[in-house]
């Protein structure tokens, strides 16, 4: 509502200031102002001056200053327009008539309200009487305890087209129309508009119910039915679990927006109060400003599935305009196929916790995003890339996030368009003859997602099995890499026992083909474990399945045992400078533990690229 300046100056000008202060602070007179000790902050002797005059007070000590309506709002916490009232009603002025629309809006509202929270009230009574068996089981069956219901004030809706209609009588139809629990149409009596539904309640920013989801108890269409928009409920607006996760989110500084109620309700229980969920549509500005409200950098973990992932780089990109210095975004990954609710109840609370630890950066998935979203193999398609990435920088907002933003993206596409990772194979094995590796080369693949479930998931052992798997089948190179392979320490007792043997028989015979390899691992008591290393097609490598080209399957091989061999001492290295950065004030522990971190991720980029891409997968 506005209110014009004419009345608002008509209102200081009947307000006597000095009276007005006067009521909670001792004034004394000094000349034609008063003076106080300071309201706003703590001093002995007074600097805090109000002038009936200028209808102002002001504080030479904290700079406090405004009106009598600044005086109302700061000093006695109103809203601005509670201050107006409440001065109006004491200078025995009447508020403008726009202000009286507004009043009977308010008392419209104050009548939906009322009915919003009696649906709720009645709605919990039903869960917990006879007709609520079946909602409970469903709760019980998805681990919710009686609890968790309770408080989030969770209710059931019965199969019936008047019971709560019936129950909300006193309301009439229309206002119950107008919350969105009837449904009116044309010639035909309002009827109960959430039938058979566990009922979940939407409450604004103060936990006052504005609206509710019902989801269907067992199977069927649609899952989950919510509140049309009502004069309380503005969907784009509100975030589900707002009031509560906002309490959370200050203790810990962190807020989770994911996608569904039941995921909010599940991490609520399972120790996550501060998660939220848009309301069954795509996250809005609005609901971004509120969660850059909670935190600095909401973090936002949608289902693992292709709808997920495509609402989060949605929400990633209607971010970018309102990006600062700061304040972002950082996603989530969850496992193909799954839900927080799925995750917390399967693999527990710290599985949950780990992959929030995880979150990538805005700035990293964009780009992720943008380069596995087409081939990168002509230079038309690298510059479609790079047109791409500059748009997508241009879009930011704010000019300082704007140029950085410009300036990673170049230098990612740079590094990886650059020769991989040249500095560190001068350093490190690059196989048995120095470096020199056949000409084939395999070209870059954009890291998917397969790739990324291997950092996530440790690949030290998934390495040494895919190169043992390798070795045997391709049993020449084990004699190039017999040195080094026999030096390895796997850290895992089986796999290096395993590599021992192969090795064993390596050095015993001349001619080496897989079938004989196996006949002897046989023989040594290997034969399940070595067996299933070959049939692991599981693997995402060239050089792990049958049918690939010989060339790029053994150039991958020495790629991979390079970098699994050069692994463990990147590894004790950046444990060592760890160590350091505390201790060491030169910063020079710190500048080598940076340029170790550098060098794991060239060694994981490089893994990376030997992974094959998923359509890659099932041409054989
Ligand atoms: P999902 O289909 O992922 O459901 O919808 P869910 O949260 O995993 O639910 P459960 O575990 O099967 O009970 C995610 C969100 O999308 C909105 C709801 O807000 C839901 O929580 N949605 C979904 C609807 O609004 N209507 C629908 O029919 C389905
Ligand atoms: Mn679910």
């Amino acid at each position: 509502m506005s209110l014009s300046p004419q009345f608002l100056d008509e209102l200081r000008n009947r307000t006597t200031l000095s009276a007005l202060i006067g009521k909670t602070v001792k004034l004394q007179r000094a000349g034609k102002e008063f003076r106080a000790c300071c309201p706003f902050h703590n001093e002995k002797s007074p600097s805090f001056y109000v002038n009936d005059d200028k209808a102002f007070y002001h504080c030479f000590g904290c700079g406090a200053h405004g009106d009598a309506i600044r005086w109302m709002t700061d000093q006695r916490g109103l809203p601005f327009i509670d201050a107006v009232k409440e001065l109006a009603a004491a200078a025995g002025m009447e508020m403008p008539a726009q202000d009286k629309r507004q009043a009977e809006r308010d008392m419209r509202a104050k009548g939906l309200r009322e009915a919003m929270e009696d649906a709720k009230a009645w709605f919990a009574e039903q869960l917990h009487g006879l007709e609520g068996a079946q909602a409970r089981a469903m709760l019980e069956r998805r681990g919710i305890s009686a609890e968790t219901a309770r408080a989030f004030g969770m209710g059931f809706a019965p199969d019936s087209r008047t019971k709560l209609r019936q129950a909300l009588a006193e309301y009439g139809d229309a206002m119950l129309v107008e919350a969105g629990l009837l449904i009116a149409v044309e010639g035909k009596e309002p009827y109960d508009r959430f039938r058979g539904r566990l009922m979940i309640p939407i409450g604004d920013v103060r936990g006052r119910t504005i609206a509710f989801g019902g989801r269907i108890i067992g199977d069927g269409e649609p899952k989950y039915l919510n509140s049309p928009e009502t004069p309380l409920f503005d969907k784009g607006r509100n975030l589900f679990n707002l009031d509560r996760a906002q309490a959370a989110a200050r203790k810990t500084d962190r807020v989770i927006a994911v996608e569904g109620y039941m995921d909010v309700i599940a991490l609520a229980q399972a120790g996550f109060a501060e998660a939220v969920a848009p309301l069954g549509t795509a996250m809005t500005e609005h609901q971004l400003e509120r969660l850059w409200r909670m935190a600095d950098v909401p973090l936002l973990c949608f289902d693992g599935d292709a709808a997920g992932q495509k609402a989060a780089i949605r929400a990633a990109h209607r971010a970018l305009p309102l990006l600062q210095p700061g304040r972002s975004l950082a996603f989530v990954t969850l496992p193909d196929g799954q839900d927080p609710d799925d995750l917390v109840r399967g693999a527990g609370s710290a599985a949950f916790e780990a992959l929030l630890g995880k979150a990538q950066p805005l700035a990293q998935r964009l780009w992720e995003h943008e380069v596995a979203a087409e081939p990168l193999d002509t230079p038309e398609r690298r510059a479609g890339l790079r047109r791409r990435l500059t748009e997508l920088a241009q879009g930011i907002g704010d000019p300082m996030v704007r140029d950085e933003y410009a300036s990673e993206f170049r230098r990612r596409f740079e590094e990886m368009f650059a020769r991989p990772a040249r500095q560190f194979q001068q350093r490190g094995y690059d196989g048995p003859r120095g470096g020199k590796r056949g000409n084939w080369k395999p070209p870059p693949r954009p890291v998917g997602t397969k790739a990324r479930g291997v950092h996530a998931s440790g690949l030290d052992p998934m390495l040494a099995r895919a190169v043992l798997a390798g070795l045997i089948r391709h049993p020449a190179e084990i004699a190039r890499h017999m040195e080094v392979l026999g030096s390895l320490r796997i850290g895992n007792g089986a796999l290096e026992r395993l590599f021992a043997a192969v090795i064993d028989v390596a050095l015993e015979a001349r001619q080496l083909d897989s079938d004989r390899i196996l006949t002897i691992l046989e023989q040594s008591g290997f034969d399940t474990v070595a067996s299933e290393l070959l049939r692991a097609d599981t693997l995402p490598f060239s050089f792990t399945r049958k049918t690939t080209d010989e060339a790029r399957a053994r150039a991958d091989l020495n790629e991979a045992i390079a970098v699994m061999v050069a692994r463990p001492a990147v590894e004790a290295a950046i444990a060592e400078a760890t160590a350091l950065v505390n201790v060491d004030e030169t910063g020079e522990a710190f500048a080598r533990q940076v340029a170790l971190l550098r060098q794991r991720q060239e060694l994981q980029a490089r893994l990376a690229n030997l992974i094959l891409a998923d359509e890659e997968d099932f041409d054989d």
